[in-house]
């Protein structure tokens, strides 16, 4: 066994080179991130009396990164349904000096016999198995976070698998990414209205093998109402989520946390989540021979880049005017 550091958790791990289902203790190091923004959202949004409750925890890696550097009050519940998972937890939390109780239930038992303030659902590929219960399972003003890793079903390699899926048509352009992120935010959305639950993004990242979204849980009929008002065809793509897929100061407080490009990146764009353009294809359509730098149409247009895509910008100037500044400048 080799012993590994993230974070502050260290965790032990055997050797190997490429990461697989078959591990027998299943820990990704590519997946730092999106336990980094576990981490970063708990400090900001999460009372010291919460519970939080991870039904698919792998290592359980998360589980001992939240107590060592969100809070050791809170109560941490982590679930696998690998058999020995319980003693391996048992081993880890004796190596981190920390406490978590553990289970070895299928996800969705585990979510029908607990009530958690937060709860993550980091599945292998897809999250649908387990949104229902993973929805009810969040007490009114918690967080819940999903993701999913087939991201080739929603940014529309797979068209016939995301409208099965994800009961939207995605769209496979540059702004397939973003596309791809709101389909699965209505889908989560629609799971939770049928509870009368609103789910509403609360920071929201997209990364080549997976996205994952933050949602604040609330138990409203007249929110989810709301909510459901807000799914709309764009672009022939959809119905998907047209609302806000970040909220500005969370995103603000995060990109303070670390140095990630990606985090800073997000907090520019999150300030006012203006549209997304594709610079390529626009410059392609009307037959721009030289693309120019990203940074003076930035300045013309006051927009920013986007971390869904190198070739898209957001700006609030329609096509015609985005264009017009395109076409100056070249
Ligand atoms: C992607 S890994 C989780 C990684 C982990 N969340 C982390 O942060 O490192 C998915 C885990 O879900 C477990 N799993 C898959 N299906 C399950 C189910 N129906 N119920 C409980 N655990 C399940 C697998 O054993 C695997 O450890």
């Amino acid at each position: 066994m080799n012993q590994v550091k993230e974070g502050k958790a260290i965790i032990e791990v055997e050797p190997k080179e490429i990461v697989d289902k078959k591990m027998p203790i299943f820990y990704n190091p590519h997946m730092k991130l999106n336990r980094d923004l576990t981490i970063y959202v708990l400090k900001h949004l999460a009372k010291d009396d919460w519970k939080i409750g991870l039904p698919l925890a792998g290592s359980g890696v998360r589980g001992i990164r939240i107590l060592k550097e969100v809070s050791k009050k809170l109560e941490v519940t982590v679930n696998d349904k690998r058999r020995g998972f319980i003693d391996d937890v048992l081993k880890l939390c004796k190596l981190n000096d920390v406490e978590m109780n553990s289970f070895e239930l299928d996800a969705n038992l585990f979510l029908l016999q607990n009530k958690f303030d937060y709860v993550d659902v980091d599945p292998f590929g897809s999250p649908n198995p387990f949104l229902d219960l993973a929805v009810r399972s969040v007490r009114n003003k918690g967080i819940l976070a999903i993701t999913a890793t087939d991201t080739s079903s929603l940014s529309g390699t797979y068209p016939k698998a995301c409208i099965r899926k994800y009961w939207a048509k995605p769209k496979k352009d540059e702004k397939m990414h973003e596309t791809g992120i709101r389909i699965l935010i209505r889908k989560t959305q629609l799971i939770g209205a049928q509870h009368s639950i609103a789910l509403t993004p609360m920071y929201s990242i997209s990364q080549i093998h997976y996205v994952k979204v933050f949602f604040r849980v609330e138990k409203s009929k007249l929110k989810a109402d709301e909510i459901l008002k807000q799914h709309e065809i764009i672009d022939e793509a959809g119905p998907l989520w047209t609302g806000k897929l970040y909220d500005f100061e969370l995103a603000k407080k995060i990109a303070l946390e670390s140095d990630e490009r990606i985090l800073q990146l997000i907090a520019v764009e999150a300030k006012d989540e203006k549209k997304i353009h594709d610079v390529h294809k626009l410059s392609k359509k009307y037959k721009v021979k030289q693309i120019p730098k990203f940074e003076k149409i930035l300045k013309l247009t006051k927009g920013t880049r986007t971390h869904f895509s190198e070739k898209c910008i957001r700006t609030n100037k329609t096509e015609k005017e985005l264009i017009k500044i395109i076409q100056q400048l070249s």
